[in-house]
């Protein structure tokens, strides 16, 4: 297992722990982010968007073409944005920091 720490739109953080190879996007999903993942991971829908904190972006494997340009039409992207869907768990990323967008809306919660 690693450490992960997620920070709500609201600022509240979150700690939780994840499975090696298991994805960003399921490890929120399990500790309650509203991260929607309609697509669940096919890369056709962004509504699993995160904000990676700056000192763990260059950490992750860059992203594809593919994730860039879904991530162009997800709202509220920012540099150090990520598809969660599309990042895997590995041991180096141990204490992994990941921001929930401001606009992120999670349907099933409201
Ligand atoms: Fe749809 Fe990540 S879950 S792009």
């Amino acid at each position: 297992m690693i450490r992960v720490e997620f920070i709500t739109a609201q600022g509240e953080r979150v700690s939780t722990q994840a499975e090696v190879n298991s994805s960003l996007l399921e490890t929120g999903q399990a500790c309650g982010m509203p991260l929607e993942g309609t697509c669940e991971g096919q890369m056709a829908c962004s509504t699993c968007h995160v904000i990676i904190a700056e000192e763990w972006f260059a950490k992750l494997r860059p992203a594809s073409d593919e994730e860039e340009d879904m991530l162009d039409l997800a709202a509220g992207v920012v540099r150090y944005s990520r598809l969660s869907c599309q990042i895997v768990l590995t041991p180096d990323l141990d204490g992994l920091i990941a921001h929930i967008p401001p606009e992120s809306r999670d349907m099933q919660l409201l």
